[in-house]
């Protein structure tokens, strides 16, 4: 099996050169309207919005943010196949303008554009991002009634263009049976809460670490393996640092990313390059989970009553029978923008975890995940 990743630097706004219902799968996160990270980078996108924020109108910059953004969704629209999904990361936002605190609801704005295109909104995920730190509450502290709740969750967004995915054809359906979930995988991914840490990742060039906004590897494969098949091809249209790629290349799907700062391209390049020699990790850790939870749950509940037939351990339902799970080989350059990855299936596994390949110290560095 091979797969191929490519990143463009463009705006995604408009995405003509992509094809029309080619796309099976879009998993991204925009810049957030009203963070004051991103005004920089809306004002660029019209005069009007530099002129409201200046002039501190909120709601007509929020209103006009947004309308910047309607023009990539009604593009995801345009271009995702039909029965496919587009997973949006997004968080609300609080801002103090003209001595007015409010919250800018980005994640029900983004809803109503996604209903008007024609996508049917599918339950939602909180990613809850608790901090420690001491100033997290806001307003008047211990004093009524000026105080705020603490703004800890982002959304996960997830809408479906058009009815649910038919698999007819044979190898559709093979493919199907090969991405399997592990069934506790399953049980964690498809809850309503998410609550991993955020991202380690080094960013090699230190101005892009400020203006990244990079979601976790997790959030990515979690997505990526819950929504698509092998071969199927993901796209990225806010691609940043590029973790949708790297969760693209360790789940076997092809993928495109876009991003219109082209001061990324330089990390992006070297993200994929040094994260190729680890991308089978996702992977192994899976199976090392997997064994971990069959040993407890044949301890605590059950002996499991199926096997599976590629990798030869136990597993909890008929659906994981041919679950099959993929190394990488090896990587190859199709021009400057396009990565090649090759695959091969993983066999039989005793009932010992595979061995986790160790990093040195610097390569921990620039630990990606
Ligand atoms: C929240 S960040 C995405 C971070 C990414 N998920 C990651 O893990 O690194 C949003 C990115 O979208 C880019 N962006 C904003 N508007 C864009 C547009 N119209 N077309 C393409 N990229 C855009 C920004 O430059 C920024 O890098």
């Amino acid at each position: 099996m091979i797969s191929t990743h490519t990143i463009l630097f463009n705006d995604s706004r408009n995405v003509t050169y992509v094809k029309p219902e080619s796309v099976d799968l879009v998993v991204t996160s925009p810049p957030y309207p009203m963070i004051e990270m991103w005004d920089g980078l809306f004002s660029s996108f019209s005069d009007d919005i530099k002129i409201t924020l200046e002039s501190e109108k909120r709601s007509e910059a929020f209103e006009l943010m947004h309308l910047e953004l309607d023009k990539v969704w009604a593009e995801m629209y345009r271009i995702l196949k039909n029965e496919s999904f587009l997973c949006i990361n997004v968080g609300d936002a609080v801002r103090t303008i003209s001595e007015r605190f409010s919250l800018y609801p980005n994640h029900a704005r983004i809803i109503a554009s996604c209903l008007k295109l024609g996508f049917d909104p599918l339950p939602l995920v909180l990613w809850r991002k608790q901090t420690n730190a001491p100033n997290k509450f806001m307003g008047s502290g211990m004093l009524p009634a000026g105080a705020y709740v603490t703004l800890e969750h982002e959304y996960i967004l997830i809408f479906r263009k058009g009815n649910k995915r038919v698999f007819k054809r044979a190898e559709e359906k093979l493919a199907r049976m090969r991405s399997a979930l592990f069934w506790e995988e399953r049980n964690a991914w498809f809850s309503d809460l998410w609550d991993f840490k955020g991202t380690r990742q080094t960013l090699y060039n230190t101005d892009l670490r400020g203006r990244s906004a990079a979601y976790p590897f997790e959030l990515a494969h979690r997505l990526i393996n819950m929504y698509s098949l092998y071969n199927d091809t993901v796209l990225d249209p806010f691609m940043g640092t590029g973790t949708t790629t790297l969760a693209a290349i360790a789940s076997g799907r092809n993928s495109i990313g876009i991003e219109i700062d082209p001061a990324f391209r330089e990390h992006i390049e070297k993200r994929i390059q040094s994260f190729i020699p680890y991308a089978t990790e996702p992977t192994t850790s899976r199976i090392s989970s997997h064994l971990q939870f069959i040993k407890e749950y044949s301890k605590n509940k059950d002996t499991p009553k199926y096997f599976n037939a590629n990798h030869g351990f136990p597993v909890i339902t008929g659906q994981e029978k041919e679950l099959q799970l993929f190394s990488i080989e090896g990587s190859s350059q199709n021009g400057t923008d396009t990565t090649v990855i090759e695959y091969k299936p993983l066999g039989k596994y005793d009932s010992k975890p595979p061995v986790k390949k160790l990093r040195s110290p610097q390569e921990e560095q620039i630990s990606l995940f």
